[in-house]
């Protein structure tokens, strides 16, 4: 995986400390380019749920919270943002199908079938993956207090990541989780499968600079088909991208 600056200069002092860059013009979806936009929730205006569906608009209005509910419309009128800037049609022209285990896809219009998109949300951010000619996955959480980190562990990881985890120092454990918990995620959303998958049936590298999966052992072979990017996200979060083999480069952008 090549972690690429944006801008096709070399990159400036300011570009290193900040990879998340502006959007300036349309992003042309390549083949050997995964794009990943970093979306702050709480910019977001009342008009943007025109460019929802009925069932997007049905499904927010089911959020108890209002604050859940705004940030639902706010990740999915983002994501049809990105899309349809991407593909070149209005955000309300996008429809989304789901595969039988839930991971949505455009539907239409035809020329946008060969896109592929990831979206997860947590507290007031949302990532959303773009890209074509490959699966990709994403996942971001936001970085609270978990009381039993042990406890979260033994339930969702393998036996491997427990215990390179518990090897990890007590400042860095709840970061590490919640890292190791974003490239599960990112993996299984890339795959489509979710949670129907058992969790513990592979490994990836704890605390690795380039994390990838050590074993996969309900699929073998996925060792190598797969690859992963940590995001950069500041202190309040953290996330991981996954995509179909090795021959990409990351694209950052914020909104
Ligand atoms: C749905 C799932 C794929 C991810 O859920 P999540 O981490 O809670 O939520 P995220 O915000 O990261 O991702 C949700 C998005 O993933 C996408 N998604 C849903 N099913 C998917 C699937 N099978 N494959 C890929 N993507 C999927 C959708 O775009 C969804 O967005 P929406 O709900 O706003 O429409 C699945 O892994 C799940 O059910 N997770 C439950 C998480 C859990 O149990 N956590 C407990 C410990 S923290």
């Amino acid at each position: 995986v090549n972690l690429v600056p944006n801008s096709p200069d070399a990159p400036s002092p300011r570009a290193a400390r900040e990879p998340w860059l502006p959007q300036s013009g349309r992003v042309e979806l390549r083949p050997g380019e995964v794009h990943v936009w970093r979306v702050d929730l709480r910019q977001t205006t009342d008009d943007v749920r025109a460019t929802l569906s009925d069932a997007e608009r049905a499904r927010a209005e089911r959020f108890r919270s209002t604050a859940d509910r705004t940030r639902f419309i706010a990740s999915h009128a983002a994501l049809r943002a990105i899309l349809g800037d991407c593909l070149d049609v209005a955000p309300s022209a996008l429809a989304f199908g789901e595969t039988v285990h839930g991971k949505p896809f455009v539907a239409a219009p035809e020329a946008g079938r060969a896109a592929r998109f990831s979206l997860s949300h947590s507290g007031d951010i949302a990532l959303v993956a773009v890209a074509v000619g490959r699966e990709i996955g994403v996942d971001v959480e936001r970085v609270r207090p978990v009381a039993d980190l042990d406890g979260f562990a033994a339930r969702y990881f393998s036996r491997t990541e427990c215990a390179a985890l518990g090897r990890v120092p007590p400042a860095e454990r709840l970061r590490a989780h919640l890292g190791v918990w974003t490239l599960k995620e990112a993996y299984l959303k890339a795959c489509g499968e979710g949670l129907t998958r058992e969790l513990d049936a592979f490994d990836v590298t704890v605390g690795d600079a380039q994390p990838r999966l050590a074993a996969v052992r309900d699929r073998p072979g996925d060792e190598l088909r797969w690859t992963f990017a940590r995001l950069e996200l500041g202190h309040n979060a953290v996330g991981a991208l996954a995509a179909q083999d090795a021959d990409w480069s990351l694209r950052r952008w914020r909104r």
